[in-house]
């Protein structure tokens, strides 16, 4: 077990109604805040009015349309341009992962005098950055309870994962009942990439039997309970349990003292999404099961093994690669069963720009040091193969 240093100062209230104590925790943040939201949800679920109710004491400046995979230019230079002209105390985020993101790049960007891609591309450390709260409508990626936040830069096709512990959020609001809303294909979305951010913990070299426990519940219980928001998309129980898992997932609460695996599939999935503009959790689904066939080897197997017995209950005295391959096979089938399209060729990927976002992974993702090391060749071929 290795050692850590660990800290999530992020405050969590859960549960029915709880942005009834928004205005309090609020209050001791400041008065002037920046309301940031996406293309419109928010006001279609009723939350807009009450959040503008709850706040009526407080003078608010909004920020609107951040889009999925959030851009650089126009919403995070747009937002660090109006906590400045605006003297902001505080960012009041509304939102999925891509709102709470963009939020994040610009609390800190509203503290620095440069431009904040110097931030973002880790070329200057921040030194201080706005507070953020948030209000979670999407279960997902677990930006309510981690310090990254994913910016996409579309002229240079990066899409860097900006992490800083200054812009954890002070305090995250996650009430279901905001999630009954989300499409099948978002509640699907959101829970492979759920998967993927425990996987990317699970299949590493030195692990515990207590984060393996960990992990394999967070996938059960992300399993059991997607495929009943789909079915049944205003079921509070199932909303709720996938809600906390997806919190859980991102802040490397599970896998305290396992070695880094360097998160793989996020890294090649990056590329895609900055390069196509895809749905994360989607990209994400396609890529794991061409992924672990690729890796499967009888370095790899018995991870593996641990993974298709505990996680899908395959009976332990399989051959360890006949057990490995229905593990895959399951997994597949299991993101399949949930209507996510399988092909990157379904989600408007061709072969045209393989090589050129290999080379962009290679160079950018550091995964020659993954928990499997992949090369430029390696990355090209996993991508080939999901095509
Ligand atoms: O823009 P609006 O109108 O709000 O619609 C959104 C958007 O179209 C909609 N939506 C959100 N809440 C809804 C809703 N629709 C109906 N009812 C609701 N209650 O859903 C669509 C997708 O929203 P988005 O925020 O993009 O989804 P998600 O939460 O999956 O976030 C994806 C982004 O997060 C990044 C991804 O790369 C991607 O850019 N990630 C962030 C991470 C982090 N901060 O740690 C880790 C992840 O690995 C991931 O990379
Ligand atoms: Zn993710």
């Amino acid at each position: 077990m290795q050692g850590f240093d660990y800290q999530t100062p992020t405050r969590l209230i859960f549960g029915k109604d709880v942005i009834a104590k928004l205005p309090e925790v609020m209050t001791s943040l400041g008065k002037r805040v920046l309301l940031t939201y996406g293309g419109g949800s928010i006001k279609k679920i009723g939350l807009y009015d009450k959040v503008i109710e709850l706040l009526k004491d407080f003078e608010i400046t909004e920020l609107s349309d951040i889009q999925p995979n959030p851009k650089y230019d126009p919403s995070v230079l747009d937002g660090v341009r109006l906590c400045k002209e605006n003297d902001i105390d505080v960012i009041l985020a509304v939102g999925g992962g891509s709102v709470l993101d963009c939020s994040k790049a610009i609390a800190a960007g509203a503290k620095y005098d440069g431009d904040p891609w110097d931030l973002i591309s880790y070329k200057v450390k921040a030194k201080a950055a706005l507070p953020i709260v948030d209000i979670l409508t999407l279960s997902a990626t677990g930006s309510e309870y981690d310090y990254y936040g994913v910016i996409s830069r579309t002229e240079t096709n990066d899409k860097i994962g900006y992490g800083d512990r200054l812009v954890y959020p002070v305090c995250s609001f996650l009430d279901p009942t905001y999630t009954f809303s989300v499409s099948k294909k978002q509640t699907a979305a959101g829970c492979a990439d759920a998967m993927n951010h425990i996987m990317e913990q699970y299949f590493t070299e030195d692990t515990t039997l207590l984060n393996d426990g960990f992990c394999e519940a967070g996938l059960k219980s992300l399993m059991v309970n997607a495929r009943t928001c789909i079915e049944d998309p205003e079921n509070y129980t199932a909303r709720a349990e996938m809600m906390f898992a997806c919190t859980l997932g991102c802040n490397g609460i599970y896998s305290l003292g396992n070695s880094p695996s360097g998160w793989p599939l996020h890294g090649i999935e990056h590329a895609l999404s900055a390069y196509y503009d895809i749905t994360h959790g989607e990209g994400l689904a396609i890529i794991t099961p061409r992924w672990m066939k690729y890796v499967l080897s009888d370095k790899t197997v018995d991870r593996f093994v641990k993974y298709g017995v505990n996680v899908f209950g395959i009976d332990p005295t399989l051959d360890k690669f006949e057990i490995a391959q229905q593990a895959i096979d399951k997994t597949y089938a299991f993101f399949e069963e949930i209507g996510i399209p399988m092909h990157l060729r379904d989600v408007g990927i061709d072969d045209s720009r393989i090589g050129e976002m290999a080379h962009h992974i290679a160079v950018n993702e550091g995964l020659e040091n993954a928990y499997v090391p992949l090369s430029e060749q390696d990355i090209a071929n996993i991508i080939t193969a999901s095509l």
